[in-house]
């Protein structure tokens, strides 16, 4: 029996030395410029003093920069050689099953310590918090993807970290607490009896099972109360996404090693960070006219903030609390149903986001959970890797986008960021397998 061995390569890994030095702030190309954040009393923009109970000045000045580089200081370079550069992967056997001429790469996020991308941000903000004296972070988490993230980037830096956690994945996900735990940090299922915001929910409905809009409330009510602490969110924010374009930034260098320009690049969007990561730097090409890369954002259909929300000025947390941003919102008391993908059910999108959706540059599409679980087995039963349930929903995109391509006799190259494993979400995949998944 003769074997054939394919000579493809499969993975394009960057040295040590090639990890961006800075990370690329899409707002200097941008042909109109992001409507920018408003007081809710006056609506008037805000000036950094209404932001600085919060974040550290070094965060507002990036929040509000127009520079196109902003260079990423060797401590926080030093930590992401921890797992960074992350490889660049072709999906080679996933391309077989699906019988597509297209070529479909993706961008593997799931080798960080938390197991997604989100210690691309909380590395660089505890960081920057650490450098202004705050001993004391306060945040929120869906998943428990940024909790993790944020308590692991916590202990590299020796601060104390307390995590707000909506209560459908404390109870769902009891290893991410441990997880949480294990790098010292503080885990409380949302909502809580420890804010005005959380008490006010439960008096209302004491079986909330809570959302992202409810943690961020009770972690920026915490922060705002304490002068040591200062809060930190996931995603959404100009300088998260900022943080995140490292991805893209890697993905570019590495796609080069293969040979390829991507015809499509799509992540899956809860607040808009893994997605503006690996798009915006490609971006950057489509927006001075030298490329014609298509950007796919993918989203829950339990939670279509950008295909069927409203793009308008909104709170970003539920109670009400933060600055007005102006994105594409489901409406700040949206009670999205308990899906698996517990790091999409925000009822906002990122306001760059937004406005390049807007502005016709970024397309949307949004799936079913069934849909995704089912290319999240495709994908695991393929290329070896169980995603994270926010992952599959790219994945689904990028199965369709390949499908696509063979109806049409096309060779679409296809790139799509694994945000995250899913090993901590074995209790889902069990209901999928099960049978008892519901869209
Ligand atoms: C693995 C994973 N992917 C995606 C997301 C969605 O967040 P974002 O849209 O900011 O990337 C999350 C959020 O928790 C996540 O944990």
């Amino acid at each position: 029996m003769t074997v054939t061995i394919s000579r493809t390569q499969r993975r394009f890994v960057l040295p040590e030395a090639e990890l961006p030095t800075h990370y690329y702030n899409i707002a200097a190309d941008l042909p109109v410029p992001l409507p920018p954040p408003l007081h809710p009393g006056t609506r008037e923009p805000i000036g950094p003093e209404m932001l600085a109970p919060l974040f550290p000045m070094e965060l507002i000045r990036q929040e509000v920069s127009t520079d196109r580089e902003v260079e990423i200081p060797e401590e926080i370079r030093e930590a992401y050689r921890i797992y960074r550069p992350t490889p660049l992967q072709r999906a080679t056997a996933l391309e077989k099953a699906l019988d597509t001429p297209a070529r479909i790469y993706f961008k593997n996020e799931s080798v960080s310590p938390a197991g997604s991308h989100k210690p691309n941000t909380a590395i660089a903000q505890a960081f920057y918090n650490k450098q202004e004296g705050i001993s004391r972070l306060v945040t929120e988490t869906g998943a428990g993807q940024w909790g993790s993230a944020l308590a692991f980037a916590c202990s590299l830096f020796d601060l104390e970290a307390k995590v707000f956690m909506v209560k459908v994945s404390y109870e769902q996900k009891p290893y991410r607490r441990s997880f949480i735990q294990m790098f010292g940090a503080t885990v409380i299922p949302s909502p809580s009896t420890e804010t005005n915001a959380g008490r006010a929910i439960l008096s209302e409905d004491p079986d909330s099972t809570g959302s992202l809009g409810i943690a961020i409330s009770e972690a920026v009510e915490e922060a705002g109360s304490r002068d040591d602490t200062k809060y930190s969110l996931g995603s959404v924010l100009n300088h998260v996404l900022l943080h995140q374009t490292v991805i893209g930034q890697e993905a570019m260098a590495q796609m080069e090693m293969a040979g390829e320009r991507p015809d499509v690049v799509i992540g899956c969007a809860g607040g808009g960070s893994n997605f503006a990561g690996i798009a915006f730097p490609f971006l950057r090409d489509r927006l001075s006219g030298a490329s014609s890369t298509r950007f796919l954002a993918v989203e829950p259909a339990s939670c279509p903030s950008l295909t069927e929300g409203e793009y308008r000025y909104d709170f970003g947390d539920t109670a009400g609390t933060t600055p007005l941003l102006k994105m594409h919102t489901l409406g700040n008391d949206f009670k999205p149903a308990p899906i698996h993908a517990g790091g999409l059910r925000y009822h906002g999108m990122a306001p760059m986001v937004s406005h390049l959706y807007d502005q016709g540059f970024i397309e949307a599409r949004a799936y079913a959970q069934n849909a995704c679980f089912e290319a999240a087995m495709q994908f695991a039963r393929t290329e070896g890797l169980i995603p994270a349930p926010e992952s599959s929903h790219a994945i689904r995109a990028a199965i369709d986008e390949a499908l696509e391509a063979r109806e049409a006799g096309e060779e679409r190259v296809i790139l799509f960021n694994l945000s995250g494993h899913g090993h901590f979400d074995m209790a889902a995949y069990d209901a999928y397998l099960s049978g008892s998944l519901t869209d």
